[in-house]
């Protein structure tokens, strides 16, 4: 909060924006003294009478010296004559303006001054109204909005903190950026849509000089023509200021349009779709930008789950689709030949990565919605260049597997991810790609992100994986989609067979010798429909809460028990918990069951190690069973849980440590000793889910054991695998809380 000596502001051009800050200043109890100067001898009056200035005129020069910094708000072409009356009294007085396009600004102030002076700083709050007149002002307007600043080398710090300060007063978020990077992100993001508007009511307005087609118009004319209320004037000079940058952006405009003109011309119903839908995800991915919910902005939400102690288990629930099998059907359906249409489809983030991957290659996709999701296949050779980076965000899988697929195109592909992912090997992916023929290049260290070099010839190999997983497996497979020849990857132990049970689904051939899956390259993929059942992977945090909780009864339906998942099933009944498979079916060639689990005392036991590939994801959460058996659990030959979204053994280690319940960490597992017993059974605390998913959800579910609440950091990813999990644990029994800090 300034104090008494807040210095004296002067702005020049009292109209809605300049207005709006006077009016946002005084809201905010600025101390200075607000002046205000504009040629408009009412508009000063309405200033006054509103209470925004404390006082004003038509005449700059008495009103300059009295202040310490000047706010330019008048129209961009009117900047060249208020600098030259500005002049001879500058001083050292800072100097900012709200100029809509910065390059013109600054030329003007170049002009004028012989130099950029240190004390001018250029901005732009990026927030308006169609309305005019300091009648018009808002003290609201500025609230969450950005305002940029464009200093240039000889700008002095010292006044661009002082023009932030009064911004953040509004309640701004004020960020910086160079001259042409402002102008050109303005022309695409403002000045074309305003041009659009314009443009748009004018040529229906010609067409009809009484105007009678306007009383017909609904919501779509009047959100697409808002601002063509604009001040003229005000737009007359940001267009002819910046026209440059607004060429460059109509040149893509009209390129786009000719496009969609085509497709609407010759009945291309695909181009349509695939413009409409990356249209219509783009859309929503700027909606939920400002709403700070979308993908990219997670990475800097902080989510904290308040989970209470106690609760109880029951009930009948459906959790969302498999993650494994919602990846594989958007690759498959984009790659086959036909239309895919899938049900059941995971809403989540990773899935929806890549989803949208595939649009930025050109695929059309409807969808999801309540998960169906319709694929126009295109084929295997049918994929188009992508702009830019595919962001696959924290899904190794994507990232894995779209490494495949994509050494066999004829173009390159840069992939890219989160924070987390950014941290996985990708070797073991990128090796035998190499040993195929593909080009890649890693970050250091085998890290994403994957620069993949298009139009390499690939051949079939014959790999033995040193690892068993079912990532590095599908990736070598899809690339062998396209090789010469036959690809045979050799796993050390079985894992998720998804892909090969959906290529062969799809009329792609993937025979089995043992521990051999293998294919050769040069067929078809032809669309099939997928059912996606439930993700045994996200059943097992109920699984567990049942198992733990006295009094449980619960059923999971619709729930995918392929054999190279059902180590969870296996695991917990090998411990001692009440649980059966109900209804057992085969839906789209996954089997799948309901899973009724009631509550019965678990012990300890040491977890056979072939089932350590068929559990991979559940340990997480099969930790928490083993903290509350009886006697101790040990895992062996887990080192890949340390290369999962985080190191797994240690996180959880961790975790349970302040839950007071002891383990001891190994390189490839951990032993834990449970508590065993019917009360509660470790106490609680704030443990960090290291932005890992599955960590967050089981300690969420440790708190039906515990005496005191359990406090989770770190919890936005959850939405990666499964969204609403918070409703359905509160459905079950659970009591908590998603705070946002
Ligand atoms: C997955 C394979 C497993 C698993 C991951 C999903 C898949 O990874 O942990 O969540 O869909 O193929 P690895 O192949 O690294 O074991």
């Amino acid at each position: 909060m300034p104090g008494e000596t807040a210095p004296t502001l002067l702005i020049v051009g009292l109209g809605m924006i300049g207005g709006s800050l006077a009016a946002a200043l005084k809201a905010a109890g600025y101390r200075g003294t607000l002046l205000g100067c504009d040629r408009n001898d009412d508009e000063i009056a309405t200033g006054l009478a509103m209470g925004v200035i404390d006082d004003g005129g038509s005449a700059l020069a008495p009103l300059v010296v009295r202040a310490d910094i000047v706010v330019l708000a008048v129209p961009v072409l009117a900047m060249p004559a208020v600098f030259e009356a500005l002049a001879p009294a500058l001083g050292s007085r800072i100097v900012t303006d709200v100029g809509s396009t910065k390059r013109a600004v600054c030329d003007a102030a170049r002009q004028v001054f012989g130099t950029l002076p240190s004390r001018f700083v250029p901005g732009h709050p990026i927030a308006g109204s169609e309305k005019s007149g300091v009648a018009a002002a808002n003290p609201m307007l500025y609230r969450h909005h950005k305002v940029i600043l464009t200093p240039e080398a000889e700008t002095d710090p010292a006044a661009v903190q002082a023009v932030r300060g009064l911004w953040e007063l509004c309640g701004a978020q004020v960020l910086e950026m160079p001259v042409a990077r402002h102008d050109q992100v303005l022309a695409r993001t403002s000045h074309l849509p305003h041009l659009l508007a314009f443009s748009l009511v004018d040529t229906l307005a010609r067409q009809d000089e009484r105007l009678e087609i306007f009383r017909y118009a609904a919501g779509g004319f009047r959100d697409f023509t808002r601002i063509a209320g604009s001040d003229p004037v005000m737009w007359r000079d940001i267009f002819t200021a910046n026209r440059d940058a607004l060429l460059g952006a109509l040149d893509d405009f009209e390129v786009g349009l000719a496009r969609l003109r085509r497709a609407v011309e010759q009945g291309d119903s695909d181009a349509m779709l695939g413009t409409f839908d990356r249209a219509s995800h783009a859309r929503h991915y700027f909606e939920t930008l400002l709403n700070q919910t979308s993908y990219q902005a997670m990475e800097s939400r902080q989510v904290q789950y308040r989970v209470s102690p106690g609760g109880s288990v029951s009930g009948r629930i459906r959790v969302p689709g498999d993650k494994s099998i919602s990846h594989r059907s958007i690759m498959l359906g984009a790659l086959a030949d036909g239309v895919t249409e899938v049900k059941g489809f995971l809403e989540g983030e990773d899935s929806l990565a890549t989803l949208q991957a595939f649009r930025d290659m050109g695929v059309a996709i409807e969808g999801p919605h309540q998960g169906r999701v319709t694929i126009h296949g295109v084929g295997l050779h049918g994929l188009k260049p992508p702009a830019g980076p595919l962001y696959v965000g924290n899904s190794g899988t994507a990232m894995r597997l779209f490494a495949g697929l994509l050494a066999g195109q004829a173009f390159d592909t840069e992939l890219t991810g989160d924070a987390s992912l950014t941290k996985r090997p990708m070797a073991r992916v990128a090796d035998p790609l190499r040993l195929m023929g593909a080009r890649i290049d890693t970050a250091e260290g085998g890290r994403p992100p994957l620069r993949i070099h298009g139009g390499q010839p690939l051949k079939g190999i014959d790999y033995d994986m040193p690892m068993a997983s079912a990532q590095v497996k599908s990736c070598l497979l899809l690339a062998g989609l396209y090789a010469e020849g036959e690809t045979r990857v050799r796993e050390p132990a079985p894992t998720r067979d998804h892909t090969e049970r959906m290529l062969n689904g799809f009329g792609y051939a993937v025979a089995r010798e043992g521990d051999v899956a293998r294919l050769s390259g040069g067929g078809k993929l032809t669309s099939a429909p997928i059912d996606v059942p439930s993700d045994i992977s996200s059943a097992t945090f109920f699984l567990v809460a049942a198992a733990i909780t006295p009094g449980a009864d619960l059923v999971l339906e619709h729930v995918g028990v392929n054999p190279t998942r059902i180590g969870v099933i296996n695991i917990l009944k090998l411990m001692g918990a009440d649980l059966r498979l109900e209804n057992p079916r085969e839906v789209g060639g996954e089997p799948v069951a309901d899973l009724h689990i009631r509550y019965a005392p678990l012990k300890g036991i040491d977890i056979p190690v072939d089932q350590v590939p068929l559990a991979i994801d559940e340990f997480p959460a099969l930790f928490v069973a083993a903290a509350n058996a009886e006697g101790t659990t040990r895992l062996r030959g887990a080192e890949e849980l340390r290369v999962k979204e985080s190191d797994r053994i240690q996180a959880m280690a961790d975790g349970l440590a302040i839950l007071d319940v002891e383990a001891t960490v190994f390189d490839d597992g951990i032993d834990i000793v449970g508590k065993g017993g019917e009360s509660a059974n470790y106490g609680g605390g704030r443990v960090d889910s290291l932005g890992d998913h599955r960590i967050a959800m089981a300690f969420t579910v440790a708190a039906l054991r515990a005496s005191a609440p359990i406090e989770i950091d770190d919890c936005a990813n959850v939405a990666t695998s499964f969204p609403g999990f918070v409703a359905l644990a509160e459905r079950v029994g659970l009591t908590l809380e998603e705070v946002e800090a």
